[in-house]
């Protein structure tokens, strides 16, 4: 099967938890923009949801598919999100940030009661880390807070190029909320909550891309067939 088929595979399964009347975060990236299509489908066919995009490129697309969108501050607490994944390991740690969309996508993951990710095979790792880890940052004080961040993560074990993210035409990248990302090549993040601690200390590390004790379900499809990481039982009250 096709990479794109193994996304849309994911995005279908994860449509099945998608009940009438939910409240839903819309996460970022070409695995999310499947589920979002087939949303736009049952949504078409009568389907009641209302949803509200960690991006505007989401929140374009979503609403051109005719989906009722809102924002969080309408709608602060939301019943699920479904959101892709750069890298995910055996324990449902994540990271993500590779379409620049880290820090809404985690504030949307955080009000969610859950959090399924949807993605394909080659996104599931042993260890993370092979995936550069994004980081978004202010623009003040770069060049200090990039030594801040070699410093702290050397102490934590994570050493590597860190490298400020720019668009095609060489100009440096601004997410949605106008902040940078630098992505970290640190190689194996051994301590995921650890670096996460360390990183959290400096003050201009907005969000880092490790997702840890976030996420409640992955649905990983493959050319094997599609597999799950967590409990497809929990209740969404939990
Ligand atoms: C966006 O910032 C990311 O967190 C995405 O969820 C992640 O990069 C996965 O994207 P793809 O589905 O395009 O691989």
């Amino acid at each position: 099967m096709s990479q794109d088929a193994l996304k849309v595979a994911a995005a279908e399964r994860a449509l099945t938890f998608v009940e009438p009347g939910m409240s839903l975060g819309l996460g970022t990236g070409s695995t999310t923009a499947k589920f979002v299509e087939a949303l736009g489908r049952k949504v078409a066919a009568g389907l009641d949801v209302t949803c509200v995009a960690t991006s505007e490129a989401t929140e374009a697309q979503a609403r051109s598919l005719g989906i009722r969108m809102s924002t969080l501050e309408e709608t602060p607490f939301l019943d699920l999100v479904i959101d892709g994944a750069d890298e995910i390991d055996g324990n449902l740690r994540l990271i993500k940030g590779g379409g620049g969309a880290l820090l809404r996508e985690k504030i949307v993951a955080t009000t969610s009661a859950r959090m399924i990710v949807i993605a394909d095979a080659s996104k599931k790792v042993d260890t993370l880390g092979a995936f550069p880890l994004p980081l978004e940052v202010v623009s003040f004080g770069l060049t200090a807070t990039q030594n801040m961040i070699t410093a702290l993560a050397g102490d934590v074990g994570c050493e590597g190029e860190i490298r400020l993210r720019l668009r095609p035409d060489g100009q440096p990248l601004l997410t949605d909320g106008g902040n940078l990302i630098l992505d970290c090549h640190f190689g194996r993040i051994e301590e995921p909550e650890e670096l996460d601690e360390a990183l959290k200390l400096i003050p201009g590390v907005i969000e880092n891309g490790l997702f840890l004790g976030i996420a409640d379900l992955a649905i990983i499809a493959g050319d094997d067939g599609i597999s799950i990481i967590g409990s497809e039982d929990d209740d969404f009250d939990e």
